[in-house]
């Protein structure tokens, strides 16, 4: 699949054609390196578990397309969250105002960083989109993919609306935080690669049924995973900030539940210090302290186990071939352990 990004962006890299391109697929590229690639696999995996033919070329084109759609989605976030770093670089618009500053000073070097990265962003989507219309599907194939892939593409911005919309004031609704998970990362990041590949395959709407039932549990563990990460993980790791949700006040199912649960002197200190801008790490080991001692942390490695073991439960009741039950079993071992 790394093979198909690669010809594909180099096949954008034609200088003759526009003196600038070659830097912009360059940059995509680069992006693209240290990602776990897993909506690609998962994709390839719902197209094996109803069983497939054996031209498994389109399939890994659909994937590749994938994991330039969840790049779109990461540069963009990235503008919203206004992270420094991704896969252990900086991010693209930081990249690109250094780029700038280089070159003009650094006057204007932040606001040329975001507007590019938006437009750098703009292009690796509408670069999801050739790539998908040009993987060799079948116009059955493509009829049966193309309102998977638009529910997904609207899910994914919807759940980023909502989760800008509720950025700001803190709450202490878990159940609210869960739903912006379910769109912002359960539904792209499990359900619809999954859907998007067994419906190539031909699978009706049983089977995606049953993947849903599957994936959404699997989803949201995920995401709950990754606001562990975001606050207790290493960022050497990780390869990203662990200050950054809590700079922003970022409403997560952990600074929720730890409200929920906080006497009125840790509510108080929790208010004050989340969404501080100049956040440092004692300030953050503060924060860390209260989501220990009111049981937040322990109260969402929790909720990640109830989820890994419903969605293990769907996978028994699931009428897939053996291999891609396996896979997926491993699969969400990977998805919930996990350090990066
Ligand atoms: C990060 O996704 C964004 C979320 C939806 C939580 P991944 O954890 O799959 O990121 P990469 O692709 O491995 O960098
Ligand atoms: C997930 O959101 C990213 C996307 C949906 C694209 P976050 O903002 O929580 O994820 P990270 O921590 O930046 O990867
Ligand atoms: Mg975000
Ligand atoms: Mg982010």
């Amino acid at each position: 699949m790394d093979d198909t990004l690669t010809d594909f962006l180099e096949s954008k890299n034609d200088a003759t054609a526009q003196p600038h391109l070659p830097y912009l697929s360059q940059l995509v590229g680069d992006f693209l390196a240290g990602g776990k690639r897993i909506r690609p696999l998962l994709c390839v995996t719902g197209w094996h578990a109803i069983g497939c033919g054996d031209d498994v070329e389109p399939i890994i084109r659909v994937a590749a397309c994938l994991e330039l759609f969840h790049a779109f989605a990461l540069i963009h976030d990235d503008v919203m969250d206004n992270s420094d770093t991704r896969r252990g670089r900086p991010t693209i618009h930081r990249t690109m105002a250094a780029h700038r500053a280089l070159s003009r000073g650094s006057d204007d070097a932040e606001w040329f960083g975001v507007s590019a990265a938006v437009l750098l962003g703009d292009l690796t989507l509408t670069w999801s989109d050739e790539l998908l219309h040009k993987a060799g599907l079948t116009r059955t194939q493509l009829d049966a993919a193309l309102p998977l892939i638009g529910e997904m593409r609207t899910e994914l911005m919807l759940g980023q609306y909502l989760d800008l919309h509720a950025t700001g004031g803190l709450t202490d609704d878990v159940d609210a935080t869960l739903n912006i998970y379910r769109y912002k990362t359960a539904k792209y990041t499990i359900e619809r690669p999954l859907h998007i590949g067994a419906a190539i395959a031909g699978a009706g709407p049983a089977v995606l049924t049953a993947f849903s039932d599957y994936a959404l549990p699997l989803g949201e563990a995920f995401q709950l995973r990754d606001d562990l990460l975001g606050v207790y993980g290493d960022p050497l790791v990780t390869g990203k900030s662990r200050l950054d949700d809590l700079r922003a006040g970022k409403n997560t199912a952990l600074t929720a539940l730890a409200l929920s649960r906080a006497t009125s002197e840790q509510t108080d200190r929790l208010r004050r210090l989340l969404g501080d801008p100049l956040l440092d790490e004692d300030g953050a080991d503060v924060v860390r302290g209260i989501f220990e001692a009111t049981g937040a942390r322990a109260g969402i490695e929790r909720m990640i186990d109830d989820r890994r073991r419903q969605a293990l439960r769907a996978l028994e009741r699931a009428p897939f071939t053996t291999d891609a039950t396996v896979a997926l079993e491993q699969i969400t071992r990977k998805a919930i352990v996990r350090d990066s």
